[in-house]
């Protein structure tokens, strides 16, 4: 077979599975509860970045300054809710033709894997069913540094023992996007990733990308 690429790397929230509008109510309800401006085009930002940068962003319209400790406790309060909202996940919040996609990419020959900057990953996949399911999951247990750094893209490419540039990456985000370029690997952008120059492939729904391996 001669195939571009050999594997294929998802990232989680937004690609497979609807979290990420879990993640801006979980936001949304801290912020306001602060007393702070939220919105979705700030939201856009937090995208594939980790729990602590996404705080970052959404203090830099803070009235007051917060100490380290008092910031750790904000962030322990959106992943409260945010893991309160992830009870109610299951198989139905896979994406449109998420389950076809990935059946026919493995018919097809390819290694599948996850990369993506959350913590929760685990238990979001074993809340969809897909827990065991990937050849290789590298999330924000095992990284120092999140998208945009390469750093989960490569640890998922080392875990499934292929080079780079036979990866291919599905991102929701813009830094998700550039931290798969940064990796060497292509990219296919899917929603809001899609207004990227830098991805290689745009897909409107998740099967398309069978149009490209
Ligand atoms: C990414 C999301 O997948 O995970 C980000 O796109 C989120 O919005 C990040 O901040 C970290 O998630 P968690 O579950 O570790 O808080
Ligand atoms: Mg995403």
């Amino acid at each position: 077979m001669n195939k571009r690429y050999q594997a294929v790397i998802f990232d989680l929230d937004g690609v497979i599975v609807s979290t990420d509008h879990y993640h801006f109510l979980a936001w949304s309800k801290l912020a306001e509860q602060e007393g702070i401006e939220f919105n979705e085009q700030i939201n856009h930002r937090l995208r594939g970045v980790s729990r602590m940068e996404s705080l970052e962003i959404i203090l830099e319209k803070a009235k007051k300054s917060y100490t380290q400790d008092e910031k750790r406790k904000l962030a322990e309060r959106k992943n409260e809710v945010y893991r309160s909202l992830l009870g109610q996940l299951n198989e139905n919040d896979m994406l449109p033709g998420v389950p076809e996609t990935l059946s026919a990419l493995r018919e097809r020959g390819y290694q599948i894997a996850i990369g993506s900057s959350s913590k929760n990953t685990p238990v979001i996949l074993e809340r969809i069913g897909l827990s065991g399911y990937f050849d290789a999951v590298a999330d924000g247990n095992g990284i120092v540094h999140s998208k945009p750094d390469p750093e989960v893209f490569l640890l998922a490419a080392s875990q499934l023992g292929v080079p780079s540039a036979a990866c291919l990456v599905v991102e929701d985000a813009e830094a998700g996007v550039i931290a798969a370029k940064r990796g060497g690997m292509a990219v296919a952008a899917i929603g809001e990733a899609r207004s990227c120059k830098e991805a290689n492939y745009s897909l409107e729904t998740i099967a398309d990308l069978l149009q490209y391996v």
